[in-house]
């Protein structure tokens, strides 16, 4: 099985093709817009419920239903589109290649998106080191502009729709929802308590969604090719392609569109050239960006790339963000890097995260050297769990989780590191866990 040329979204993905106006039109972009539009905001949003699409931005909400929140009837005050573009999770580079290779399904997805949920204005969050993505993608906005196809009457659909790119400086936190819309305010990005949701209170205080990049993108081929086309990939409720990021321990990293629940194996297999010295080279994958646990090798044999089996092996699709670790790797220490990335990207607001994540990265520093007693295994476990559900936002619990993942699967590596330690040093010196560097 695998996802046949014609069904493809993003014909354009690696940039072999011209990404200009009418060349994306020659390809299908833009094609109905009008019509669509025509049909109303409530058909929108049905068709879009219909297909199954969960947003691709991580958490995998159902993206119908989140439109649906927006309110009906403004109360006067406006309502907002955010596309996320912030792209910032370890392992993840597929908003990047719809930026700047196919920028076309995006802005006609915005404009559609903003039509069902009642905006006139969209505003495009693109990470700050996406220099020249966002020099593309602010082209193909003026193109659609000169073309009539955004702006005052939208496409002739007498809907008006501006929309505005906006550089972030470059933290990982103004991914995350609220981070970003009080950064597109001009302020620090720090996330906020919800509820409020963006749908009741976000930009400027008036009704927002925030969607990501390639959530929005597939939008107008949905439409076009209708919701049970959509719905026909990937198992219920986890339907549709997806791109997926490879990399690593693989003969080939690529970005590929796929069908969702393609088997991982198939997905390295088929697309990525396999894992460096075979199959059975491999010790463990991340699948869906850095802050999804890992799974060993026993259970990337047969899981399936979707949601919900990644969730029943206690991770997550996330991002999809493939990151293959053969044999040669250090387990240890690439955790402790993740740590040490989520400490550094902490924005410092909630005591378990700032005080948390600087104490599990300088555990995981010892951790690699085998520096440690083996009960402090237990303790680093369990001040996950402290850490994890107790703060603002997400970030700390995508911090905590890649070192539960290698607890779980793995702690037999970690006690030998520590054994190995012993019998080269004697008896760790003591060293109080909540010492700093
Ligand atoms: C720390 C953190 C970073 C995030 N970074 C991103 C990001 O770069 N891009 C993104 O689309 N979503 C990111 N998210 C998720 C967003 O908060 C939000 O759920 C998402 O943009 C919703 O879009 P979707 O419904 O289309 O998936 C992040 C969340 C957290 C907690
Ligand atoms: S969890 Fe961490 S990043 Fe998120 S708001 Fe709290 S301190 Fe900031």
């Amino acid at each position: 099985m695998a996802l046949s040329d014609k069904d493809r979204i993003f014909t354009n993905l690696y940039g072999l093709h011209d990404w200009r106006l009418p060349a994306a039109q020659r390809r299908g972009a833009w094609d109905g817009t009008k019509g669509f539009i025509e049909k109303g905001r409530d058909w929108i949003i049905e068709e879009v419920k219909n297909s199954g699409l969960r947003g691709r931005g991580g958490a995998g909400f159902p993206t119908g239903l989140k439109w649906s929140f927006m309110p009906k009837q403004s109360d006067g005050r406006p309502h907002y589109l955010v596309v996320n573009s912030d792209e910032s999770e370890p392992g993840t580079c597929k908003d990047r290649d719809i930026l700047r290779h196919d920028p076309h399904t995006l802005v006609e997805g915005c404009l559609i998106a903003g039509v069902a949920m009642g905006a006139h204005a969209g505003y495009i969050y693109v990470r700050g080191e996406y220099y020249n993505e966002h020099l593309v993608l602010q082209a193909a906005i003026d193109e659609a502009y000169a073309a009539g196809l955004l702006g005052k009457d939208a496409c002739g659909s007498g809907w008006d729709f501006d929309l505005y790119v906006h550089r972030g400086a470059g933290a990982y936190i103004c991914g995350e929802e609220t981070a970003l819309i009080e950064s597109l305010e001009g302020k620090k990005g720090m996330p906020r308590l919800k509820p409020p949701f963006p749908a009741a209170v976000g930009l400027y205080g008036a009704p927002t969604t925030v969607n990501n990049v390639e959530t929005i993108a597939v939008v107008p081929t949905i439409l076009r090719r209708g919701a049970a086309w959509f719905a026909g990939f990937g198992r219920p409720k986890n339907s549709g392609t997806k791109i997926f990021c490879i990399q690593g321990h693989v003969n080939k990293p690529c970005n590929v569109e796929e069908e969702m629940s393609i088997p991982l194996r198939e997905l390295i297999e088929k697309h990525a050239g396999g894992v460096r010295g075979g199959w059975d080279n491999l010790l463990a994958v991340i699948p869906g960006g850095s802050s999804t646990p890992m799974i060993p090798k026993s259970v990337c044999d047969d899981v399936l790339m979707d949601f919900d089996a990644l969730r029943e092996h206690r991770t997550g699709l996330g991002t999809a963000g493939v990151i293959v670790m053969d044999r040669s790797t250090d387990l240890i220490k690439a955790i402790a890097r993740l740590s040490a990335f989520y400490k550094h990207e902490s924005c410092g607001q909630c005591t378990p995260c700032r005080e948390g994540m600087g104490w599990v990265k300088r555990m995981m520093d010892r951790m690699v050297e085998g520096r440690a007693e083996v009960a402090e295994i237990d303790v680093l476990e369990q001040v996950t769990r402290q850490i994890e559900g107790h703060t603002i936002c997400a970030l700390a619990d995508g911090g905590v989780w890649p070192v539960q993942g290698l607890i779980r699967h793995f702690r037999p590596m970690m006690e030998e590191r520590i054994a190995a330690y012993k019998a080269r040093k004697g008896s760790p010196i003591p060293t109080l866990p909540m010492a700093a560097e």
